[in-house]
């Protein structure tokens, strides 16, 4: 039988347990899932590359099927290189809707063999974002129910060393 390979791009910056969701929920529906980090031009990530990867792999380590990655360039390009007809993306509430919906239908045109799906992570996770996590926690708020304990680690040591969440 064909073997189905989905790739699920974004930004990472970090990953959250709403991400983690809705991989989990990948993982089950497709034989291969590449997380990958892709960019996004109009984003200035507090991570490096590197550290996001490790977060990924991380907390992602139980997921067999799973593997995770990096580019630069158009994700249409970087799904025909991995053989992948399908991108997953997350909709959390009706405000993802019309970027979703316009991104999906870019990607279509660019390459109409490959189908965006859309997931919805459990509804404690519809609120959530990778910037809402990194307020929080620079203003020392918890943030133990939305990331891993590994990625709040790397989390606050990272705001220490920016000195974010200090008054001047
Ligand atoms: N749980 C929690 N948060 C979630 C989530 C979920 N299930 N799903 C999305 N989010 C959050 C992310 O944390 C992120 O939060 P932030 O804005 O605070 O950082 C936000 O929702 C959406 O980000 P993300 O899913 O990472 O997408 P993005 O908009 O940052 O990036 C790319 C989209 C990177 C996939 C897209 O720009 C891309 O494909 N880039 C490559 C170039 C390209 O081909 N562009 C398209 C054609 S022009």
């Amino acid at each position: 039988m064909k073997k189905i390979t989905a790739i699920y791009p974004g930004t990472f910056d970090p990953v959250t347990n709403g991400h983690i969701d809705i991989i989990k929920r990948a993982s089950g529906l497709f034989d291969k899932v590449i997380v990958t980090i892709a960019i996004n031009s109009n984003k200035k990530p507090l991570f490096t590359k590197d550290e996001r990867i490790d977060m990924l792999k991380k907390s992602l380590k139980s997921f067999k099927n799973v593997s995770v990655d990096y580019f630069e360039g158009l994700i249409v390009n970087y799904a025909k290189k991995k053989n992948a007809k399908v991108l997953i993306r997350g909709l959390r509430a009706v405000s993802d809707f019309e970027y979703e919906f316009q991104m999906s239908l870019i990607n279509r045109k660019l390459a109409s063999d490959l189908t965006t799906i859309f997931l919805m992570p459990n509804e404690k996770y519809t609120y959530l974002n990778s910037s809402i996590v990194r307020e929080l926690a620079s203003l020392n708020g918890k943030i133990d129910d939305f990331i891993p304990v590994y990625v709040k680690q790397k989390l606050i040591k990272k705001l220490k060393e920016n000195k974010i969440g200090k008054m001047p």
